[in-house]
């Protein structure tokens, strides 16, 4: 005798039960018996309803082969930095971690990384922008699985982890520090511990206490009236406080969702159980994300991201600067002397493809931001890179309506989603969150 496999029959009965109530065959059955007429037509209906409920799989082949991409047991190991030597020493990992939560790395002493990047809030803020020594011009970026990203930042104007932990500690908005200040501070403070990792410490006593070459006018002309060997020292130093800090937040890990329970039990063919459960309006949300929405062509993968820039019609900030994303990036991370092709790498120029090949000059870059991961999602509005939407439901809505972009040309296009779609989409999105 034919058998329904294990996760069909109780798909079966649920839509048996659902479609009873909806059509109240059951009803009209018992009704024309009672009045001792022909069942016909009710019985018919009832047997049909019976036959699809139970024939109609829940998900295509096609369709169970990307929930088990979307998986977090997808994602593979995470893959060496040979940019980076230190980004799996432990050691350096430690002092990372210090120096993340460290204020003394600021211009005051109040800033640290931890201050926007908060361990209890998925390492953001929940702020439309991130507040340091001022308000900055884009929101805080969550952290976990951050070490997968060839590009750093909304719009990759850094091209590793290391490089990119640079740029808040002189941003004058965020740490606002200055480059002799920090590499003076680590030897003075941290100094045995950095000898353990990286080697013996540059004698600092003819460098100036306040130099850098993104400071204050003061400090900009200190660090120009100092010598190339003492600048290549203090940029080593600044350098490896990097390393330091990529090494800690390569330990910063996604978390398993419930989607993730759904998608294993999914993927072994068994029937899932307590929460692993997918209610019938987070299937239809899920089928939806990689049918009929196209969610999954940009947000795929195990951290639902392509890791990309793309313009997606999100509208600009009022009192905020223009900010034209990704096109006006490519020239930085370019400048930037300590991106992979720069001094500062450690092993070989081959790990510097994705600079070397990265598109410079397609019209797709204007307005174009980095896909963010959509992992644990929910537990961290506002959205977008400047927190320009409040809730999951506006971000639906920005994607069904999809106006056209202020500058730049949008890549997505109105969606007809009813009011119960745009429900389920963000019903499964939930999903994403522990
Ligand atoms: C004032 C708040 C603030 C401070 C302090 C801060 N960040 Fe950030 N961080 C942000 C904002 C805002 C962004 C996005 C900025 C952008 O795209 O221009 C960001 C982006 C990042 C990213 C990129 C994530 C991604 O997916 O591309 C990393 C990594 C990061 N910060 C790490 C750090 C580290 C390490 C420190 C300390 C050295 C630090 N941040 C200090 C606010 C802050
Ligand atoms: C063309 C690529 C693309 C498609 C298609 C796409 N997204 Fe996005 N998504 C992005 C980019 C890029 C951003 C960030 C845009 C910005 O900040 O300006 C984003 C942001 C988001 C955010 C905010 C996350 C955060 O942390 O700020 C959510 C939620 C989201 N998308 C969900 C969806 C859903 C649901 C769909 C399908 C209806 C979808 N996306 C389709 C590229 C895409």
């Amino acid at each position: 005798m034919r058998r329904f496999p294990a996760q069909f029959q109780e798909k079966c009965v649920t839509v048996f039960r659902s479609e009873l109530r909806k059509n109240k065959s059951l009803e009209r059955f018992r009704v024309s018996v009672k009045n001792g007429n022909a069942p016909g037509i009710a019985l018919i209906l009832l047997l049909a309803v019976l036959v699809a409920g139970c024939e109609r799989p829940q998900f295509s082949e096609a369709e169970k082969r990307t929930i088990a991409s979307l998986a977090l047991n997808a994602l593979p190991p995470l893959k060496p930095d040979t940019t980076n030597r230190y980004a799996d020493d432990p050691g350096a990992a430690a002092l990372g971690a210090t120096l993340f939560f460290d204020f003394t790395l600021s211009r005051n002493g109040t800033v640290a990384c931890s201050t926007c990047h908060q361990i209890g809030q998925q390492f953001q803020d929940g702020l439309p922008q991130g507040v340091g020594v001022a308000r900055t011009n884009r929101r805080t970026q969550p952290l976990a699985g951050v070490a997968y990203s060839p590009w750093l930042f909304w719009d990759g104007r850094r091209d590793s982890l290391w490089a990119q932990a640079l740029v808040p500690l002189e941003n004058p908005l965020e740490q606002a520090g200055n480059r002799t200040a920090y590499a003076r501070y680590v030897k003075a403070r941290f100094g045995e511990r950095y000898e353990r990792i990286f080697g013996p410490l540059p004698d600092f006593s003819n460098v100036p206490a306040n130099a850098g070459p993104l400071g204050s006018a003061t400090e900009q002309s200190a660090w120009n009236g100092m010598s190339g060997a003492q600048h290549d020292d203090i940029n080593r130093v600044f350098a490896n406080i990097g390393k330091a800090l990529a090494a800690f937040q390569r330990s910063i890990n996604p978390k398993e969702a419930r989607f993730d329970r759904f998608a294993a039990v999914l993927a072994a063919g068994g029937e899932p159980q307590d929460d692993a459960v997918f209610s019938p309006e987070e299937i239809q949300g899920l089928k939806l994300f990689i049918g009929k929405a196209s969610c999954s062509t940009c947000h795929n993968g195990p951290l639902f991201t392509d890791h990309a820039f793309h313009n997606t019609g999100v509208p600009p900030v009022a009192d905020l600067p223009p900010d034209r994303g990704r096109v006006d990036a490519v020239a930085q991370v370019d400048a930037d002397p300590f991106n992979c092709l720069g001094a500062y790498r450690d092993g070989g120029p081959e790990a510097c493809g994705e600079l070397k090949f990265m598109v410079r000059d397609k019209p797709e870059l204007i307005r174009a931001y980095k896909t963010p991961s959509l992992r644990a999602v929910a537990g961290r509005p506002p959205y977008m890179h400047a927190g320009q939407f409040g809730s999951l439901e506006e971000v639906v809505a920005h994607y069904a309506k999809a106006p056209s972009s202020v500058e730049g040309v949008s890549e997505v296009h109105p969606l007809r989603l009813s009011e119960r779609e745009r429900a389920a989409l963000v019903a499964f999105l939930k999903t994403l969150s522990p």
